[in-house]
């Protein structure tokens, strides 16, 4: 599909992909990757990401030998044993799997924030269902209390996959729910965040204005 060796199907409004692109950058493979911007939503798939990921998902990573890897976890995992520095998914120990359920931890936030965005943008107004919307957004609250008490820790101090993780969570409730006003309740992780939001991986990879 294109002379680099991997293309990865992509939206710039998708979290999940840009902790693809984020590692990327911190890792120095941005190069080896052709990105591919794919307009879709859950009932407007795109045909390009269908043939590659049944789920019509992305992010979707197809490799040179045309296999194509999903979801993120994995693409991740992958594309960590394609560099030669210091994983960011440390390989064993407990520090491996203290690091995969923060990780997961983020992604249980962007799974409720995502969810509310499509029922209050994609679903039609009177089918709009309160109570699912705000057992979505406690789950949120809940991930960011637990969050705050990591912010504090040694686990979120070098930017490994769970710091990836959570950057980009948080990058995406500023982006979807502007109103939230986390900051003012969670502020180790204000913090945090203010500084990773500094590195050239974050700027650069930011969702649209
Ligand atoms: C969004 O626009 O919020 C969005 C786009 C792609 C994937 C997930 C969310």
């Amino acid at each position: 599909m294109s002379c680099k060796e991997m293309t990865l199907f992509y939206s710039p409004a998708s979290p999940f992909a840009r902790k693809v692109i984020v590692l990327l950058h911190e890792t120095r493979q941005l190069d080896n990757v052709e990105l591919f911007d794919v307009q879709l939503s859950p009932v407007s798939p795109s045909g390009d990401v269908i043939a590659r990921n049944p789920s019509g998902k992305i992010p979707a990573l197809e490799l040179a030998n045309g296999d194509t890897l999903h979801d993120s976890r994995v693409i991740l995992d992958y594309l960590d044993h394609q560099h030669g520095g210091e994983p960011l998914i440390p390989r064993d120990g407990a520090a491996r799997w203290q690091r995969l359920t923060l990780a997961s931890l983020a992604d249980a936030i962007l799974d409720a924030a995502i969810l509310i965005r499509y029922e209050t943008f994609l679903r039609p107004k009177e089918l709009h269902w309160p109570t699912w919307l705000d057992a979505q957004q406690e789950k949120i609250e809940r991930g960011l209390a637990e969050l705050e008490t990591q912010a504090a820790s040694d686990r979120l101090q070098c930017f490994n996959i769970a710091s990836i993780g959570i950057a980009c969570a948080l990058g995406y409730l500023d982006f979807r729910q502007p109103q939230l006003g986390w900051r003012a309740r969670f502020a180790c992780l204000a913090s945090w965040y203010e500084d990773v939001s500094q590195r050239e991986s974050m700027r650069s990879t930011q969702p649209p204005a």
